[in-house]
């Protein structure tokens, strides 16, 4: 499938004409130390999970990103008791009162984000009925959700799929199901998750996704009183129990936001520690950094820091100051390199002596932002090929899904305009590795999952403003 080209320029259009820009003075080594809090991609189904319980819910080291936003929206739509606690980060959900909420207010969060469709199974047994609206979420791909709508057919729910969304009721209520996914889809794994815990009788799901998030998402489920075994070759069993309850959870850090500002690091030949990165749930990337040349201290929690008593650990990552060096990657499923890794880590690539291949094999269109990085100089080309060393879905379908990066290249400033999250971080790493001034515009959608991101550049040194 080719380029969106219409989407992109209607979304340049559109951003052009606003004041979301950010000018950045490229050509400085980022240095410094930033912190990551909770997953966003873990936060906002803990999120939705506390709908399930009897009780209230408490999440800590919450980002403030919109997503987190979004997702408070559709909770408070839905009678849910959403407030801050008393820590920085400390969200406490009450969901004793949750009651239906009308078409039309649950539309305002319409092409938001992908979340709602998690809603599903949560709202089908606390009221019987649901209304999902359109979805929204990054352009990356056609991103169906027909493993999701299967599943829940096969639980029981009549869903009936009209113009303005998704309603869906479940008459005789839910019940356990044989499951086996066509691929382990991270969302339509925890929209099982989210539904078999009360289901009446025993869920087998096959070929699930077992990312960290999703571990950690059934962790809070078994705080809350589920009954969830994960055993071997990605086969998921949860048994379903009557009720649940309230959970007090601290989330696994962002994994994707610790490796976009590793990538930063190396892009722009500087030294960044990211305090709150866990190693356990980046050895796939970390094993890639160091092929790429590039350093790294892993730092554990309670390990003495001078003056700090049980300091929080991290990762600290910086540029060799040598030659980096190409590599050879495909993203797959967990554990292997994270589809959500790429585009941040390709900026760098364009550093490295030698050609780099890069075959994204979890979604079809993740490679067009490669033409704004050669619009600055690199030198990237897509092919519809396979080009790593296993033949993937999008193979022989017409796909733009593997990349060859020619480097070193010298990066030049440019006018950017970000077409979705990970790849508006690469746009941005790019503009501060780049000599000159670039203009980044729609950088707000960065928002969407890099907390606080203008205030950690400033920490690090960055030279960039609001015109
Ligand atoms: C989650 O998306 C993340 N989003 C994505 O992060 C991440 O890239 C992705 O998982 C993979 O790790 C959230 O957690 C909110 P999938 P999700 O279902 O769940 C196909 C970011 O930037 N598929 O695992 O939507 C799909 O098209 C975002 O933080 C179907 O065909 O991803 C894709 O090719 C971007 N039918 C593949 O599966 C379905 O019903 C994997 O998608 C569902 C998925």
């Amino acid at each position: 499938m080719p380029l969106d080209h219409r989407a992109l320029s209607a979304r340049r259009l559109e951003v052009t004409l606003t004041d979301d820009v950010l000018i950045v003075h490229g050509g400085t080594p980022l240095q410094g130390q930033i912190r990551v809090r909770g997953a966003k991609n873990l936060v906002s189904k803990a999120m939705v999970a506390a709908l399930l319980g009897e009780t209230p819910s408490r999440l800590f080291d919450v980002p403030r990103i919109r997503d987190v936003e979004v997702v408070r929206g559709l909770l408070e739509l839905h009678g849910v008791k959403v407030s801050d606690g008393a820590e920085d980060g400390e969200l406490v959900m009450d969901p004793t009162n949750v009651e239906s909420a009308s078409t039309d207010e649950i539309n305002v969060h319409a092409g938001s984000s992908r979340i709602p469709i998690l809603l599903c199974g949560p709202l089908l047994h606390r009221l019987g009925h649901a209304f999902i609206p359109d979805l929204g979420g990054c352009h990356i791909g056609p991103r169906p959700i027909d493993f999701h709508i299967k599943a829940l057919r096969e639980f029981g729910a009549v869903v009936d799929k009209t113009p303005e969304g998704m309603h869906l009721s479940a008459p005789n209520g839910l019940h356990g199901a044989k499951l086996e996914l066509p691929y382990p889809s991270v969302g339509a794994t925890e929209q099982v998750l989210l539904t078999a815990v009360r289901a009446e009788g025993v869920t087998e799901l096959r070929n699930a996704a077992i990312e960290p998030e999703i571990i950690d998402l059934i962790c809070i489920l078994q705080k809350m009183g589920a009954i969830i075994t994960v055993h071997t070759d990605r086969m998921i069993e949860i048994q379903g129990v009557p009720r649940l309850y309230g959970y007090e959870h601290k989330p696994i850090p962002d994994r994707i936001e610790a490796a976009s500002w590793a990538a930063a690091a190396l892009a722009t030949r500087g030294e960044i520690e990211v305090i709150g990165a866990r190693q356990a749930d980046m050895m796939t990337f970390l094993n890639v950094y160091r092929n790429i040349g590039g350093e790294l201290k892993i730092t554990d929690d309670r390990v003495a820091r001078p003056g700090v008593s049980g300091a929080e650990g991290g990762i600290k990552f910086w540029h060799p100051g040598t030659e980096l060096k190409a590599v050879a990657l495909e993203t797959d499923v967990h554990p292997g390199f994270m589809t959500d890794w790429q585009q941040p880590l390709v900026v760098a690539l364009t550093q490295a002596r030698g050609i780099s291949i890069v075959h994204e094999t979890v979604y079809e269109q993740r490679l067009g932002y490669t033409e704004a990085l050669n619009s600055m100089g690199a030198t990237i080309q897509v092919y519809r090929d396979c080009l790593g060393g296993t033949p993937c879905r999008f193979g022989r379908r017409n796909f733009m899904h593997s990349a060859v990066i020619a480097g070193p290249s010298k990066l030049h400033a440019a006018d950017l305009v970000i077409p979705d999250l990970r790849a508006g971080f690469a746009h941005l790493i790019a503009a501060l590795a780049a000599e000159g001034t670039s203009r980044v515009y729609g950088v707000n959608l960065i928002k969407r999952g890099y907390e606080d991101f203008e205030q950690k550049l400033a920490a690090l040194g960055a030279h960039v403003e609001r015109p």
